[in-house]
């Protein structure tokens, strides 16, 4: 879309959103106002704007289209910082970063503004996703699209951390433990990873007692629902009680830690760490 079109589209946006505030508080409307204008003249002086993923893409990862889309991929990005923080670690010390299951790039767009794009990759089963960011963000180490079944095409123990939000929590069992033994062939050994599910916050969705049951007896419930326009079949959601983490991840990585509602204020982050043999 022609610049212009784009800046025209963002200030008529802006401007219904701030609507109210013009009624009540004029001072600050004209302050707000000024302020866009100078941003957008400054934009417009280096002629381009930073693109912004199509409606439908961001649908898919987020279930809807609101302007705070790359605000809660940022927050959420400190989130996962606070908890490497309580293990003395930040992810802005790791060269090598990994989204896993990154879609059109929430947390990997506002990420590249904190720290060099260049420590970090994405990959996704979402072609058009891919496609989108390796069109319009080319400052990333490398962009991926991946089998739903594992191996990845990185080689053994090329990522320091990988982070993965929202993706465990839509995947049936046996998928999770063919990805959980590929993420710790990529981490390097004693490299780490933060990847979330839906814990005992989230179990209240289970309406039926039967199927919570299930959960809580086995400690894994993957429940089939409508599923997700633009995301295969196999894409549902799935449950974990902190007991099935600790059981069944270890087989895998050393599980360092499980913060409830650690990240978004909503689901559980897992820290989990590779053995060094
Ligand atoms: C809820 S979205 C979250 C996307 C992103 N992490 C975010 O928070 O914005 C789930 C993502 O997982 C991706 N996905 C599902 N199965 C996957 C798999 N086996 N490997 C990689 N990505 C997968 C989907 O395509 C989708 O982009």
């Amino acid at each position: 879309m022609a610049l212009k079109a784009q800046v025209e589209r963002l200030r008529v946006r802006f401007k219904q959103r701030v609507s109210w505030l013009l009624k009540r508080r004029l001072k600050d409307m004209c302050d707000y106002d000024a302020e866009f204008g100078q941003y957008i003249s400054l934009l417009q002086l280096k002629e381009k704007l930073p693109p912004i993923p199509p409606k439908e893409l961001q649908i898919r990862v987020a279930g809807a289209y609101y302007p705070e889309f790359f605000k809660h991929g940022r927050d959420m990005f400190y989130d996962i910082e606070n908890i490497l923080k309580k293990q003395g670690l930040s992810a802005f010390n790791f060269d090598h970063i990994l989204d896993f299951g990154c879609g059109c790039g929430r947390f990997l767009i506002p990420l590249s503004y904190l720290m060099p794009p260049g420590k970090l990759s994405g990959t996704d089963i979402d072609e058009q996703a891919i496609q989108w960011l390796q069109e319009n963000y080319r400052c990333f180490h490398n962009l991926n699209v991946n089998g739903f079944a594992p191996p990845t095409k990185y080689a053994d123990g090329t990522f320091d951390f990988v982070y993965s939000i929202s993706i465990f929590t839509h995947l049936p069992e046996e998928m999770q433990h063919a990805w959980l033994k590929e993420l710790a062939r990529i981490i390097r050994p004693g490299g780490y990873g933060v990847f979330t599910v839906h814990g005992e916050n989230c179990f209240h969705h289970l309406v039926r007692k039967t199927d919570r049951n299930e959960l809580l007896e086995k400690g894994f419930f993957y429940d089939k629902g409508r599923g997700t326009d633009g995301l295969p079949e196999f894409y549902q959601t799935a449950f974990h009680t902190e007991e099935y983490i600790q059981r069944e991840w270890t087989r895998y990585f050393e599980v360092v830690a499980i913060h409830a509602k650690g990240v978004g204020n909503h689901q559980d982050a897992v820290l989990v760490r590779n053995r060094v043999s």
